[in-house]
């Protein structure tokens, strides 16, 4: 499909639609209406759609609880206490992990400050954090009151690579770069698996290598990438990760994140902010003095779960478990492409910032003039992107649920819009 020619018209996106393996899946979320006719829901990248099978899992353990109260975690077909684990292997299978190496927990910032207590351990010449410039914010503020909290000052302790000048996007060979440069005091690499803004994918594998070489130690916030691109964390030799489950793993608002800890670190005694949910469960309940933690990435868990939460992220990493990422890529490759080929006849005012060899479902807009105005015209039409200031449109066709017909769509109404405007049409503006 990926070296498809494309053609800008209905009857072609319909045809990519027949030919579309992952097609049937749409028919397992709810996509959201307006006035009874079904949205063009391309928000993925912020909010994944509700998959129906939610409903069934979370009145399951709605009735667990109304049946069984407190009893509910060891008794019933399947007691809260293993909850968890029932996560595994869809996570295991998005993020390229061993079941072992992760587990559902908290959300993703929290568990980001978590897995800095663990892995970032700064010596008297080793305490630099390496990150890019312009990272999601949540993650400039951990990475900034987490270097202070350890006694760093992040104008010495954070060094963060910018674009060069003139350019949006941030270099892999830059960041390489700036690893060579800073490797003999540098104690952590923190780096967005996909950067939320411009939709670039890093060379994650790249970094992670030249990371192994130099001994440093290399986390990743993949808010962005889970659930979107083919991931080999274990492999790739990635010591730690955090991502947020409710974009494109589809868990739900605020839904339970997820962590990933290296195999390698596994029985280390590597320090950590523990909590009773993260001791070695047999013993759990025996509520001795000492932290003995559960094997592998569980033992970093400190809270009691959220059930109601699990029982969405299972039922959302079902699709996952049923298809590979790799198929997944495949058509989002797909979509993507035809994505920006519509997108292409309004490149006077409409700039892809995303480049072509380097991204995920997401393709971020730079608009030139009236970006906002242009994003309204969409939201009214019935196409739902997001918007993030100052003119950037994010749209992010994700292949379990969308269309070649919904992203040929998009032209349409981008269509309807420069013709509006061309031809001063305020009253359709407005509608
Ligand atoms: C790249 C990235 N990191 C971190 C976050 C923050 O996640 P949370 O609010 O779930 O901690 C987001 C949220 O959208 C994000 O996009």
């Amino acid at each position: 499909m990926a070296t498809l020619r494309f053609e800008n018209t209905a009857a072609f996106a319909r045809s990519l639609d027949q030919k579309d393996f992952l097609r049937p899946w749409r028919e397992a979320f709810f996509i959201p209406q307006k006035d009874g006719v079904e949205l063009t829901y391309l928000c993925g990248n912020s909010l994944g759609l509700q998959p129906k099978r939610a409903a069934a899992l979370l009145e399951k353990e709605r009735q667990a609880w109304q049946n069984l109260g407190v009893e509910g975690w060891f008794e019933g077909e399947e007691p809260w206490l293993a909850h968890h684990a029932f996560c595994k292997d869809g996570l295991a299978a998005v993020s390229g992990a061993l079941p072992s190496e992760v587990c559902p927990m908290n959300s993703l910032t929290v568990n980001m400050h978590l897995l800095l207590a663990s892995f970032y351990q700064p010596s008297a010449t080793k305490f630099k954090i390496l990150t890019i410039a312009a990272d999601f914010p949540s993650d400039q503020y951990a990475l900034e009151t987490h270097l202070v909290s350890r006694g760093f000052d992040p104008a010495q302790a954070l060094v963060e690579v910018h674009p060069r000048a003139g350019e949006m996007l941030i270099r892999n060979e830059d960041i390489i770069e700036k690893i060579l440069e800073h490797a003999d005091s540098l104690a952590l690499v923190w780096l967005s698996g996909v950067h939320y803004y411009t939709g670039q994918l890093y060379d994650i594998a790249a970094i992670a290598l030249k990371c192994a070489e130099l001994g440093v130690r290399i986390g990743l916030d993949l808010a962005h990438a889970v659930g979107n691109v083919p991931l080999e964390l274990h492999h790739w030799g990635i010591d730690c990760a955090v991502w947020c489950s409710y974009k494109y793993l589809n868990s739900g608002p605020g839904g339970v994140a997820g962590v990933f800890v290296h195999q390698k670190h596994h029985g280390s005694n590597l320090p950590r902010l523990a909590g009773w949910w993260g001791y070695d469960q047999p013993t759990r309940f025996e509520m001795t003095k000492g932290f003995v933690p559960m094997p592998g990435a569980d033992g970093w868990q400190i809270s009691t779960p959220n059930v109601l939460s699990l029982a969405v992220q299972r039922a959302a990493l079902e699709p996952f478990e049923a298809v590979t990422m790799i198929e997944i890529r495949q058509k989002s490759v797909a979509l993507t492409g035809f994505l920006a080929f519509i997108l292409a006849d309004f490149e006077e005012n409409i700039k892809i910032i995303t480049p072509k060899n380097e991204r995920g479902c997401q393709l971020s807009l730079l608009v030139e003039n009236g970006g906002k105005a242009c994003f309204d015209y969409l939201v009214a039409n019935g196409i739902v992107g997001d918007w993030r200031e100052p003119n950037c449109i994010r749209l992010a066709p994700a292949p379990l649920y969308n269309t070649f017909f919904e992203v040929w769509r998009v032209g349409q109404v981008l269509g309807q819009y420069t013709w509006a405007c061309n031809n001063k049409l305020e009253t359709l503006l407005a509608e």
